[in-house]
């Protein structure tokens, strides 16, 4: 038998004043995407936004349903603008931004194990890293430099 361990690597900027510029500025695209969620039933908006490896910025919300499981996550969204934009030209970062209903979310939302497995697949299909940058409504930032590092053990094509 033999135990082992794994270790998940990220940063945490108590301000985003200290962020590196790129990943400051993408934040503030985030937050300036909120008004393009539609989320009508949970009052939980996302946003996601997306830089291109060209630099352009696209952004996504999430996008609810009447039939709950029909309800987009924001990230598959703002990946998709990036496919219809540029495509073929690989996302190398996305920051994630989110509003609360009647409280102010002072801890970074991760996105779901959904939202993982397409990230942590867009990183394979180009071979380039996506650096994600997370925070609440307030509070730290948490930038993980691959979003893989928050799929251990995701289910990968090379299976099939
Ligand atoms: N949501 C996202 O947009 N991204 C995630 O990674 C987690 C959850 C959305 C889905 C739903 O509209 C709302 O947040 C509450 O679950």
């Amino acid at each position: 038998m033999t135990q082992k361990q794994l270790t998940v690597s990220y940063t945490e900027f108590p301000d985003p004043a200290e962020l590196p510029a790129a990943d400051r500025e993408l934040l503030v695209a985030a937050t300036r995407a909120l008004p393009a969620s539609y989320a009508p039933y949970s009052n939980f908006r996302v946003a996601a936004a997306a830089r291109l490896e060209d630099g352009t910025v696209v952004t996504g919300g999430n996008i609810e349903n009447a039939a709950y499981p029909m309800c987009i996550c924001a990230e598959p969204n703002a990946m998709a603008a990036a496919a219809s934009l540029r495509p073929g030209m690989p996302v190398v970062a996305m920051a994630i931004t989110v509003q609360a209903p009647g409280r102010v979310l002072d801890t970074p939302a991760s996105p779901c194990g959904s939202c993982r497995q397409i990230l942590s697949e867009h990183e394979s299909r180009f071979g380039h890293s996506l650096r994600l940058i997370l925070r609440g409504e307030g509070g730290p930032v948490y930038v993980f430099e691959r979003a893989t590092t928050l799929l251990p053990f995701g289910f990968s094509g090379e299976l099939l």
